[in-house]
């Protein structure tokens, strides 16, 4: 069904330095070759009628609607598959045109059950819309015989065999076969622009039929509900749930999603302020009008019953919550903080900034902790996550951030896939990256699990480096010492742009034979033949990207990983243009911001040191105040801080470290002996479980704002519907500000970018005019690259020369033994996101409703385990119980579980070790135990008690207002 607001060109966009040009109906239109006739005729506004062709799929030419006369050229050619040739002369319309035309819509409207009135795509329906174009009056063929309407509409076909019912199943959209037309455009888009293949056309004539390949749902088949077949479908064949329930939206307004760091362009399609549907925006620079089930579909939390829109205050958390005005809760946060502060010291009090806020939201905050509370103590849910990446690039090539455009892989000739899980963690961008594998890119995968990537429809890595976790540094000096010693190392590109004493150092350092892939092979368990040949096919090819998640920074050696990624890249010139690079696929919608703009306790925005005076002298004088120039508390030190009784006040702000962070039992003894937190989110989280004030958050869809993706692409976020607490995130942190005495007198959240920009020198030129005028910028965006930059690095490291660093392999401290035999390592899964307090509220819990422990068939039947046993898993650092999945996609030896269920308590089991670096904690690497149990773990039952507890008092809280 098409969408409210874009326009259709029939055929995609062809890329070609030479134009040509034909006429079409008269009219000189020029193209680049390639472009389809149809294309050049809609470019020119000549509408040509089409139902099988889409802008955003490969012509297929199967409904011969958009049949054209081609001067000199026999017969009627479809439009859509006729690519242009210079002086070309097209006639798109004419009276045996007209009547070619007319003869095909008749065949499918005898086939269509023409209930129009009722059905949920009138008036936004293809196939209507194109009968009305072709002038169709009549049907001479009857509505009777044989058809498809009579197999699928009830009534008609419940006594023919071959009946076939919608399908359901999905949860957020339906299949109504009976108004298919069998364009294929649904397979073609799961094909081509998902790339999971799930769907496939069955059976001939009126049999034909879109099947879920082998399933006998969509819920049950390989279909993950991405929706591009949705999209894709002309007809209401396939259609939102929301459509039919609600109806057709009435406008329209681009933003971005709010969940991974791929940061999709959307449409909200509206009518007044409720959602009907979220569509894929085409000209989205990042997703190219792709998304995946969330972003699509997974936006039922913000309207979800269980929002908080009042603030509410109380003493202890044993208190029931009081629901009170916005200024009484600023008020009494204000005046606790001071009272803390008075009684403890200035540093007895901080933040905690959050990556799926806004730039700008992000930014008040760790500016209210500089100016207000007067002390550096802010950080970043990033401490979790990529605060190695930030690190060890900056060490090596000068800038905290990824170097390319996600578009870039698709002039990669090796993809090598590190510690993460594309189609699950960045889905729409595994998707164009399958897309270059099906175009014959080799892939090579270091994971100790069999992630989908390894070998999924079309597609199989050429290596699959299985390596045991906690390994990566062994496993990459072994890569490397093979490019150093088989002669791969690009001599000109280290001469040109690196440090040349680092390199030799650094060549010194992995030639020796202690690194070679045979020495190694017992600490990585990767077989030396494989990483040999796979280092040999990532430094043999033109163009080698390297893409890497959370497997390698959340380790002990997370930051050493990092830079051992960057020197590989250097030594094989695989840095600098497109189709190479070193991309951190940045988790969060808006971790990359969240670093840049500060939130780091050590880092002014724009990555400088707090103790550096010309930066804090620009901020000094901006802000009026004077500020600290020694670094504050990370979310560690905080969390040890408030154990010693130093540290008693904190912000949170969209951020549950009660259930992201690990140990859970030391996280929430922390929170206990604070005496203010104040918790700003959507629902009562596990961490507002421990607070004082809890401020009502706003959705993504009722702010203004910009987030920064995984290629630093800053886009805007627009208010779609008004905040439900009346008040935005950064108007509570100003008003907090200012409750404290420090003046913030911001009265829009393009103010606030305007001051970044005016601080920031990789943020000079931007604006919310610009980004709104150019789709989204990549920083640095200033006066050297006005319009921003997508490659970095290109003639010159950020750093000036590119630096290589000794990358000595030191294993974790965190062993296995007797007791602990098993190594657990976590990630997440498509359907869910990070903690769930989003998706765990939508539709998404029919893929996963609860945490599950993988573990190999070997390690389950010594234990005695069989699928879907309850096990208790047990570590040094606490145990928890979960259900079992036999599978060997982990290796023996190996466990793994997700974290998007509080009570699965995944985190109670991880333990405090982390990078040397930066604390980023070593999430991928814990020595567990597991068993059959009968019962839940101790943890788990006061988990349930205390959270049942902190309902109820909830649930008074409402009561009292109620009564008042
Ligand atoms: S929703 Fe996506 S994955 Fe599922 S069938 Fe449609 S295109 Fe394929
Ligand atoms: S389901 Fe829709 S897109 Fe797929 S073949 Fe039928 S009409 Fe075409
Ligand atoms: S890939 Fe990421 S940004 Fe895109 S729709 Fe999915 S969750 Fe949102
Ligand atoms: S639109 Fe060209 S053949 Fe269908």
């Amino acid at each position: 069904m098409r969408s409210i607001a874009e326009n259709d060109l029939g055929t995609p966009a062809r890329e070609s330095a030479k134009q040509v040009t034909l006429i079409i109906d008269g009219r000189s239109v020029s193209v680049p070759e390639g472009t389809s006739v149809m294309r050049a005729a809609a470019l020119a506004d000549l509408k040509i009628p089409k139902l099988c062709a889409t802008d955003q799929l490969e012509a297929f030419g199967s409904c011969r609607l958009c049949l054209v006369q081609i001067e000199g050229m026999k017969g009627y050619p479809a439009s859509c598959t006729t690519p242009v040739a210079e002086g070309m002369k097209v006639t798109t319309q004419n009276g045996k045109l007209a009547q070619l035309r007319r003869g095909v819509m008749e065949l499918y409207i005898s086939d269509h059950p023409l209930d129009c009135l009722t059905c949920p795509a009138n008036g936004h329906c293809e196939l209507q819309d194109m009968a009305g174009a072709v002038g169709l009056r009549e049907v001479r063929y009857g509505y009777e015989g044989d058809n498809h309407v009579h197999k699928y509409v009830p009534g008609k076909g419940e006594a023919n065999p071959r009946f076939v019912a919608k399908d359901e199943s999905n949860p957020y959209f339906t299949f109504d076969p009976s108004k298919c037309i069998v364009c294929s455009r649904c397979v073609r888009a799961c094909d081509e622009q998902q790339g999971t293949l799930a769907l496939t056309i069955q059976g001939r004539g009126f049999d034909s039929k879109v099947s879920a390949s082998v399933a006998e749902s969509f819920l049950e088949s390989e279909c993950v509900s991405c929706g591009a077949c949705v999209q894709a479908c002309p007809t209401a064949t396939l259609t939102e749930k929301s459509v039919i329930a609600k109806g057709q939206a009435e406008h329209s307004e681009i933003t971005t999603c709010a969940y991974c760091g791929v940061g999709c362009s959307f449409r909200a399609e509206m009518r007044g302020e409720e959602i009907i549907r979220m569509v894929p925006n085409k000209d989205g620079h990042a997703n190219h009008g792709h998304s995946c089930v969330k972003g699509r579909f997974a936006i039922g939390y913000a309207t979800h019953k269980d929002r908080i829109t009042k603030p509410m205050i109380r003493a202890k958390i044993s208190d029931p919550w009081r629901e009170v005005s916005w200024d009484d809760a600023i008020a009494y946060a204000a005046s606790e903080f001071k009272r803390i502060q008075g009684q403890y010291g200035r540093d007895s009090v901080g933040a905690i900034t959050s990556s799926r806020c806004t730039n700008e939201e992000v930014y008040v905050v760790q500016k209210l902790v500089r100016a207000a509370f007067g002390n550096n103590n802010v950080d970043t849910c990033a401490r979790v996550c990529h605060s190695p990446t930030g690190y060890g690039l900056k060490q090596t090539l000068g800038e905290s951030a990824g170097t390319q455009t996600f578009d870039s892989v698709m002039k990669a000739d090796v993809i090598m896939v590190i510690g993460a899980n594309p189609t699950d963690g960045h889905p729409v961008f595994a998707s164009q990256m399958k897309r270059r594998l099906r175009q014959g890119a080799r892939l090579i995968v270091a994971d100790p699990r069999r992630i989908d990537l390894v070998r999924t429809p079309h597609i199989e890595a050429a290596h699959h480096l299985s390596l045991r976790p906690g390994t990566n540094v062994a496993l990459i000096n072994s890569i490397a010492h093979v490019v150093v010693t088989e002669g791969f190392v690009n001599e000109d590109f280290v001469r040109a742009r690196c440090d040349l004493a680092s390199f030799d150092k650094w060549r010194i350092f992995v030639s020796q034979e202690r690194h070679s892939p045979e020495a190694m092979q017992d600490v990585t368990g990767v077989p030396a033949a494989e990483v040999r040949a796979a280092a040999r096919l990532f430094a043999s090819v033109p163009n080698a990207a390297i893409y890497y998640g959370l497997g390698v920074t959340e380790h002990s050696q997370g930051s050493t990983m990092v830079m051992g990624i960057a020197n590989l890249a250097m030594a094989t010139g695989n840095v600098g243009r497109e189709g190479v690079g070193v991309n951190p696929l940045r988790g969060q919608n808006n971790v990359q911001g969240s670093c840049d703009m500060g939130s780091f306790p050590h880092e002014l925005p724009g990555y400088r040191h707090v103790s550096d005076d010309v930066a804090r002298g620009a901020f000094e004088a901006e802000w009026n105040v004077k500020l600290s120039p020694e670094q504050g508390l990370r979310i560690p030190n905080m969390f040890e801080a408030a154990l010693d009784g130093e540290f008693k006040g904190l912000y949170v702000q969209g951020e549950d470290i009660a259930q992201s962070d690990p140990n859970t039992q030391h996280v929430t003894a922390s929170l206990s002996a604070m005496e203010c937190i104040v918790v700003q989110d959507l629902f009562l989280n596990e961490t507002a479980k421990f607070a004082h004030v809890f401020l009502p958050g706003s959705s993504f869809l009722e702010k203004d704002g910009t987030f920064t993706n995984a290629e630093r692409r800053i886009s805007r976020v627009r208010k779609v519907m008004s905040p439900k607490s009346g008040v935005g995130e950064w108007e509570a942190t100003q008003k907090l500000a200012n409750a404290l005495g420090y003046p913030m007198n911001y009265t829009h959240p393009s103010e606030i970018m305007d001051e970044i920009a005016r601080l920031t020198p990789t943020f000079h030129g931007v604006s919310f005019d610009k980004i709104d005028r150019l789709g989204s910028v990549q920083w640095p965006c200033n006066d050297a690259a006005p319009e921003g930059t997508p490659l970095m690095h290109v003639d010159a490291f950020v750093r000036g020369k590119g630096r290589f660093l000794v990358t000595e392999y030191v294993p974790t401290t965190e062993k296995v033994n007797a007791k602990y035999p098993l190594i657990l390592t976590t990630g997440r899964i498509l359907s869910q996101y990070n903690v769930g307090a989003q998706t765990r509220r939508t539709e998404n819990l029919a893929w996963h409703s609860e945490d599950r422990m993988e573990i190999h068939p070997h390690d389950a039947e010594v234990r005695g385990v069989v699928e879907g046993d309850w096990v208790g898993v047990t570590s040094r650092a606490g145990d928890t119980v979960m259900r079992a999945h036999l599978t060997d996609r982990v290796q023996a030896g190996v466990v793994y579980t997700t974290f998007h269920h509080p009570f699965s308590g995944a985190n109670v089991i991880t333990t405090d070790n982390s990078d040397w670096a930066t604390n980023c904690p070593e999430y991928k690497v814990t020595a567990v135990e597991v068993t059959r149990v009968s019962q839940p773990s101790e943890w788990q039952k006061r988990y349930r008690e205390f959270s049942d507890r902190q309902q109820e008092l909830l649930r008074a809280a409402v009561t009292d207002v109620s009564v008042k």
